[in-house]
């Protein structure tokens, strides 16, 4: 957004497709409260592409995946970034940008792959594969990265672990981008057990279900999905990506088989693609709102803060992705 600042009225014509008209009024005055609090706070809101269209379409400034949010975190010149995500994209955001306050509206918004995997996992790891490089998604803990030799996330994963220029890798904590890494690539790969508890739930069935009651549906799969589900799929990648994909191939229909917002979201920029919306909700990223975004900043709440000797080390792995 750039020039004047928009009011909520000007903002729902971009999105009625996908917010109804007897929705709009809730969200209304939270829009404009946001959008004159960021001016008087010099703040930016940052959104992942699993976001409401409210939120992804009406205050954000910056939108994308994981690894575009980190990037584009680093070059925030405000005084403050809202991190409308969960926490370790928060956490990233600080550790590129460590001397602006970082937000997120609600501190309990997790990821079950985050959750799944300790420093000491990693410790014990290194103890039982020694010399073999660790590649850790962004999905973790600023103290997990600091673990690390290096991170990445779905949209550079094979780029990653084969700029490490070795036979062997682990590679944490996701499984399934584990795997599915490995089937594009010689280098060879040791997993964890974690899983998103989005993506682990879609099974090959339910692909072969949505060919069958929708011809000629293209299928768009996120790479933290099951290797079963991404072999029904015709192309997987990070949610930008997909996004890309509906942008550059414009399939008459398609299902993207990832969080439930990311169709809305696309599709606000595709009036003339069908999408077709079995999805799964991620219970973390829907911990955000328009209500706990103001809220954020009035109060100031809830600034992420990492342990100065951590941070130094976690911030040398994100550094190390960045630069591949
Ligand atoms: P990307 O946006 O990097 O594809 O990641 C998806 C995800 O699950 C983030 O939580
Ligand atoms: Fe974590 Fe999965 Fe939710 Fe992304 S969608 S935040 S990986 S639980």
């Amino acid at each position: 957004m750039s020039g004047m600042t928009p009011s909520a009225a000007s903002l729902y014509d971009r999105v009625q497709r996908v917010i109804p008209a007897i929705e709009w009024p809730v969200f209304s005055d939270d829009i404009d409260a946001i959008l004159r609090l960021k001016r008087e706070r010099n703040a930016v809101i940052l959104a992942h592409n699993y976001q409401t269209p409210e939120i992804f379409h009406c205050v954000a400034d910056i939108v994308g995946d994981s690894l575009a949010l980190a990037r584009k975190a680093m070059e925030v010149e405000a005084d403050v970034i809202v991190l409308a995500g969960v926490h370790f994209m928060a956490e990233t955001a600080k550790l590129l940008n460590p001397s602006k306050t970082v937000l997120i509206p609600d501190m309990g918004a997790g990821c079950s792959l985050a959750d799944s995997i300790t420093p000491e996992d990693i410790r014990l790891l290194r103890q039982r594969y020694p010399g073999v490089p660790v590649v850790t998604y962004v999905n973790t803990s600023a103290a997990v990265k600091a673990e690390s030799d290096i991170c990445c996330t779905s949209g550079n994963a094979k780029a990653v672990v084969e700029s490490l220029g070795v036979p062997r890798v682990l590679m944490l904590p996701d499984e399934y981008l584990a795997q599915n890494i490995a089937a594009q690539t010689d280098v060879e790969i040791i997993a964890w057990k974690g899983h998103c508890e989005v993506h682990e739930r879609f099974t090959p069935e339910d692909i072969r279900e949505m060919r069958a009651a929708h011809p000629g549906v293209t299928v768009l799969a996120h790479p933290e999905c099951p290797p079963e589900v991404v072999a029904e799929a015709d192309f997987a990648g990070s949610t930008a990506a997909m996004s890309d994909y509906v942008g550059r191939e414009k399939p008459a229909r398609v299902v993207l088989v990832t969080e439930c917002s990311m169709s809305d979201n696309v599709a606000v920029d595709h009036p003339d693609v069908e999408f077709i919306r079995p999805c799964n909700l991620c219970p973390h990223m829907k911990l955000i709102t328009l209500g706990n975004i103001r809220s954020a900043l009035e109060r100031n709440q809830h600034a992420v803060t990492i342990d100065p000797a951590v941070a130094e080390r976690a911030r040398l792995a994100v550094e190390r992705m960045l630069a591949v």
